[in-house]
């Protein structure tokens, strides 16, 4: 099936889900590359909303993540969001690294092209296609809260690299059509 079969394109404004469940409960899969290569991992930190007038998402990242390294190449990606039958299939690609592994073959979910080249799931029930725009260093001089600067130093220690902010404009945003 062609992907405009599957999928209506809505504008950001026309998103009906809860940004919080998207995030913290459903688990956005982010996705870049390629059809020739594309790699795919799990979120839980992220957000969306608008900057400098233009609609962004926001995730977040170790500096030298996989996913990331090819975010930084393509400049493109996209975030889906899955029905709860698909959970397993989420939680296995924040399970092992691309790099290392052929997760994207072992996966249980049909890679589709976008129309503007991007790769995402036909079993998503939304899709949001980015533009990278900014990725940025979250250093612990920059935190407020002890607990938030604690947490970096943390994450700091654990990964030898500093967390990175990226944001990126949406570029489109499509809903399946067989969604329930
Ligand atoms: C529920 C869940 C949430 C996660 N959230 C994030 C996140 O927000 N940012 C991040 O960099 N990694 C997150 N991870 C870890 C990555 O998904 C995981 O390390 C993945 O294997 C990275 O894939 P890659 O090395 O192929 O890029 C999460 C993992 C799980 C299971």
């Amino acid at each position: 099936m062609e992907f405009e079969q599957i999928f209506k394109q809505i504008s950001p404004e026309e998103i009906e889900d809860n940004v919080f469940t998207l995030v913290g409960k459903d688990f956005p899969v982010i996705t870049a590359g390629k059809r020739e290569n594309y790699n795919s991992m799990t979120a839980s930190g992220g957000g969306m909303g608008m900057l400098f007038m233009k609609p962004v998402t926001w995730c977040i990242f170790p500096s030298n993540r996989y996913t990331l390294e090819i975010i930084k190449k393509e400049r493109t990606y996209t975030l889906s969001y899955f029905p709860n039958v698909y959970k397993k299939q989420v939680l296995f690609l924040g399970s092992k690294s691309g790099r290392d592994s052929e997760k994207m073959k072992e996966v249980e979910l049909t890679s589709v092209q976008t129309p503007l080249g991007n790769i995402s799931f036909k079993e998503a029930k939304l899709i949001i296609e980015c533009k990278l725009t900014q990725a940025t260093l979250a250093l612990p001089d920059d935190f407020y809260e002890q607990e938030a600067k604690d947490y970096i130093n943390e994450a700091y220690k654990e990964a030898k690299v500093y967390r990175q902010y990226v944001f990126g404009e949406i570029a489109s945003v499509w809903v399946n059509t067989n969604r329930s």
